[in-house]
């Protein structure tokens, strides 16, 4: 069974733990597709090559999760030829036999555009910032920016920027627990299959 959720949106929005918890309720794959984009921007170097060259390895660093990885993947992310080179990995997960739950930015714009369920998760930025200082701590007026930043950066980049596909489905986590947004994306996978 080839069946494909694509789960995009802005930082901090609660995509990684909705797909995980989608990933578990459907017995389907999972590929937090944001971690590429990290581990290209914390190898340093030429980008085109860290992308082209990436390990396991790579994408088993610690430092992965901080906002300095964050921001470094925002910046490594708007070069296509970064973007072109985890393209095909990407879209080989995405139609793995079993069923797939990719999340990130362009899932259902341009990795997967046939994906069978496609979700935008938001959150108002406030909201997000908040979700994020509480992982990361330190001062929250500059998660607040940075968060900010990025999103902007995100969805201002000619090569795929952050945009909901045409026939996503907004989830809107602002006002949500954890557990009434997963239920809100269960129904609607399980609508699909
Ligand atoms: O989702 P996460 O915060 O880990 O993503 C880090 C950065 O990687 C994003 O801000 C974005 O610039 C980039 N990214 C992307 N396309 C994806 C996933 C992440 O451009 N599919």
């Amino acid at each position: 069974m080839i069946f494909t959720v694509a789960v995009d949106g802005p930082a901090a929005a609660g995509k990684g733990t909705i797909s995980k918890a989608l990933a578990d309720r459907f017995g389907l794959a999972h590929l937090d597709t944001g971690l590429l984009y990290r581990a290209v921007g914390a190898k340093g170097g030429d980008p085109v090559a860290a992308a082209q060259g990436l390990t396991p390895a790579d994408l088993a660093r610690d430092d992965l999760r901080s906002l300095a990885a964050g921001e470094a993947a925002s910046k490594v992310a708007a070069i296509p030829a970064v973007r072109a080179a985890l393209t095909q990995f990407q879209r080989d997960f995405a139609r793995r036999e079993g069923g797939a739950v990719l999340d990130g930015r362009d899932i259902g714009t341009v990795i997967c555009p046939e994906a069978a369920v496609k979700l935008f998760v938001t959150a108002s930025a406030e909201v997000r910032a908040h979700r994020r200082w509480l992982e990361v701590g330190g001062d929250a007026a500059q998660v607040l920016a940075e968060v900010v930043a990025r999103d902007e950066r995100d969805m201002g980049r000619a090569d795929a920027p952050l945009k909901p596909a045409a026939d996503a489905v907004m989830v809107d986590t602002s006002e949500l627990s954890i557990d009434e947004a997963v239920a809100q994306a269960a129904a609607l996978v399980a609508a699909r299959l």
